[in-house]
């Protein structure tokens, strides 16, 4: 699996000296995050204080991966750039094609006939090109990024939101579309808008019931799913040294949910700890020799008013519980309020399904704690009442909590355990219900409950909380129960109580596997050869995207202008769309499908001009599309929150949408737009938005004359004859505006490395 000791070695032999260049260039002592993003400036940035969430700074980070939806995209336009390997070790992981339905190996043998295609694919361009390839059963993405490859003080850059993971182990590790992707492995420099600083303090211990996913449940109550947008969350203080590496991994991949850039810890014992266990001693050792380097500055954790932009303290000796839903991660109640919630907002009562593991919470320690709360309630008669599922994150992970008992434990308890694979957490579920549309809750361990998500039901209220909730919940089956506070009834009528959850953090016997699922790259790719069906339903090689000429922007029509929420599920839906990711023409049948029209209130119906009829999204514009007619697309705030996917903004790009104007954006969402050479634009006046008409002409008159800080202009021609004309925002930098009129930044890159 080689994680490569020698980019480490480079990585932190270097860094005393950009540190102190860097201390010195910006005139104060530094946070972590300053310290990770200035050592990993690209040449192209030269060393200078940026402005935080003003500037625009190229970096060049350590390493890419990619999971094997969002990678079929992303090396489809790599084998567009023109190159012969990658420029940085790079990963595969074949984590969110598996669907859960009976059980781990079923599932997987059945992922392993029906996504051949796929994985032969993946495995295929991987060795050509030097990509380290994870097989389908291997494990999460992340779990594995953070058991190989995650290093302290390193940056990394990975094809799924939930990359921030690695910030468990001192990283900075950012969620981006596959065109960035394209750009680090293409050997060029990744751009990115210099992150403000959030500083959470964390002080006291953690105890009982409470976990760090509680930490990360309340920072989202506390910031919304906006507030960390365009951010690093650093956390530290002695709350943050007392938890484990793992714990920190679990704040670090729901930090997405609160939109930030990422989050990260300063190096630690329990990094350490983490290292030896996963056989990286040789890291941890070149480590403690910099450790000094891989956290902030005493001076900055002495007095954080003055060195971040926003700081946030929680005090873990009195943090609770939390369960957090439905709908959106950020809506939290402390257990203690929860039952009340229920009844106050009639959440459906019923625990129908508790799900455990994912990503976020597959630790040893997750599962072990959680595994003795199952023993606990085996020994005391009770069995689950909800239906309970638990995946694990990796087969090293799989291996050994089945080793050690932990597996049994919770199927004696009457748990099903699924493949090391995303499976419900993406929708990849094949749930077993009497009725597919009755509304319901399920509570689980992973990081996301957008409606829809889990199971396609949009009456499913999905609620998020700590594995160790999410088990004693299930046992109990009912959404008012407090395992702090209520008892149960057991098999002989007896009122028992749940002991509060322990277990250990490292396996005591170490980590053990019999085979990872690891592939290593052919030493010379040159021979491979890389087919495409042009048969096939499921992938397409890639035809370069035209530039958007100005006449193209006058007297668009609106697809859709979109009402409320509206994220990158509503824009590309997951679950059985995840068959078509390598397949742009057949995954533009499910553009916008998901939006809410604002002027129908209803989804996927839209007027189209060309024939005077309501007709589905990807159908109208298709219809505007052929008949030479630029769209545009409209929405309100936060639009394409979410997933870092680019077929949200490919696919749009593939039916002819030329802009999408909206209030505000989710900064991956904004980059993928960019990327793929359309124009994103904000109002500036967000009550400009009601403006817009069903029937309106829209131009932006003025494209042309595109400039960094300069707004643009609309005006809308009225069916009525009227007109009304508006500005518009846009965050285009001059080379952004290059990728526009290349047609894209492939485009781009591609012009570069052919001179
Ligand atoms: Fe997979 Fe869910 Fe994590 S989709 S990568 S388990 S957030």
């Amino acid at each position: 699996m080689a994680f490569d000791i020698d980019l480490i070695r480079r990585v932190y032999d270097a860094l005393p000296a950009k540190v102190a260049a860097a201390r010195q260039q910006l005139g104060k002592p530094l946070t972590l995050t300053e310290k990770i993003l200035y050592t990993h400036l690209h040449p192209e940035s030269r060393l200078q204080a940026y402005g935080r969430g003003k500037d625009y700074v190229f970096f060049q980070p350590d390493r890419v991966a990619m999971q094997d939806a969002t990678a079929q995209m992303a090396l489809l336009q790599f084998m567009m750039a023109g190159r012969d390997k990658v420029a940085v070790p790079s990963t595969v992981h074949c984590d969110h094609l598996i669907l859960a339905e009976t059980g781990a190996d079923a599932d997987l043998a059945r992922a392993n006939d029906e996504n051949s295609e796929v994985y032969d694919f993946l495995s295929t361009v991987s060795d050509k090109y030097g990509i380290g390839f994870w097989k389908p059963g291997a494990g999460i993405i992340h779990q594995i990024v953070l058991e190989n490859y995650a290093f302290p003080g390193g940056m990394m850059i990975g094809t799924d939101s939930h990359t921030p993971n690695a910030g468990g182990l001192g990283m900075v590790a950012i969620g981006v579309g596959g065109a960035d992707a394209v750009d680090v492995m293409a050997g060029m420099p990744w751009e990115l808008k210099m992150p403000k600083v959030i500083g959470v303090k964390l002080t006291g211990k953690l105890s009982g019931w409470t976990t760090p996913k509680d930490v990360i449940l309340k920072v989202a109550g506390v910031l919304t799913v906006k507030g960390g947008t365009g951010a690093i969350v650093e956390y530290f203080g002695e709350g943050a040294r007392s938890m484990s590496c793992t714990g920190k991994g679990t704040i670090c991949n729901m930090g997405a949910e609160i939109g930030a850039t990422t989050s990260t810890f300063g190096y630690d014992d329990s990094m350490s700890r983490y290292l030896k266990a996963t056989d990286r001693a040789d890291v941890a050792e070149l480590a403690d020799r910099v450790a000094e380097h891989l956290t902030g500055d005493a001076e900055v954790y002495a007095n954080p008013e003055q060195y971040f932009d926003r700081v946030i303290e929680i005090d873990l000796n009195t943090l609770e519980p939390h369960i957090n839903g439905p709908y959106t991660p950020d809506r939290a109640f402390p257990i203690s309020q929860f039952a009340a919630a229920v009844e106050k907002f009639e959440f459906p009562p019923v625990l129908e399904v508790g799900l455990i593991g994912s990503c976020t919470n597959s630790s040893y320690e997750d599962l072990d704690r959680s595994a003795n709360i199952a023993k606990d309630a085996k020994a005391k008669g009770l069995r689950f009442k909800s239906e309970f599922t638990v995946t694990p994150g990796s087969e090293q992970i799989r291996y050994t909590v089945e080793r050690d008992g932990i597996l049994a434990a919770f199927e004696e308890t009457g748990a099903t355990v699924l493949a090391n694979a995303c499976g419900p957490c993406i929708g990849q579920w094949a749930r077993h219900t009497d009725d597919p549309n009755r509304a319901n809750s399920i509570l689980t361990s992973f990081n996301r409950n957008f409606a829809k998500r889990n199971d396609g039901n949009p009456q499913t209220r999905g609620f998020v909380a700590s594995p160790e909730l999410v088990t004693a919940m299930a046992l109990s089956g009912s959404m008012k129960f407090n395992p702090l506070t209520d008892t149960l009834t057991n098999d002989k009528g007896e009122q028992v109580k749940l002991d509060p959850p322990t277990g250990y953090e490292l396996p005591p016997n170490g980590f053990a596997v019999e085979d990872a699922g690891f592939q290593s790259p052919a030493e010379d790719g040159s021979g491979i050869e890389v087919r495409v069906s042009e048969t096939s339903d499921r992938l397409q090689l890639l035809e370069p995207f035209k530039p958007i000429q100005s006449e193209q922007v006058q007297n668009m029509r609106v697809l859709i202008k979109a009402k409320g929420k509206c994220t990158t599920d509503h824009i590309s839906m997951a679950g059985p769309w995840l068959t078509y990711r390598g397949h742009l023409e057949n995954i533009s049948q499910n553009c916008l499908i998901g939006a809410i029209n604002a002027y129908s209130e209803k989804t996927n119906t839209v007027l189209n001009y060309v024939t005077g009829e309501y007709m589905a999204v990807p159908d109208s514009g298709i219809t505007y599309r052929d008949n030479g007619i630029g769209q545009i697309v409209v929405g309100e705030e936060n639009y394409g929150e979410g997933s870092s996917r680019e077929h949200a903004a490919m696919e749009p790009r593939f039916l002819g949408v030329h802009a999408v104007l909206v209030k505000s954006f989710a900064r991956i969402h904004e980059t993928n737009l960019k990327k793929q050479g359309m124009l994103a634009l904000t109002f500036v006046n967000p009550d400009d938005y009601d403006k817009i008409r069903q029937d309106d002409k829209v131009s932006i008159t003025d494209f042309s004359a595109m400039a960094p800080d300069r707004h643009l202009t609309v005006q809308l021609d009225h069916a009525d004859g009227t007109h009304e004309s508006f500005q518009v925002a846009h965050t285009y930098n001059l080379a952004q505006i290059d990728w526009v009129r290349a047609g894209s930044a492939l485009n781009k890159i591609r012009e570069e490395l052919s001179r």
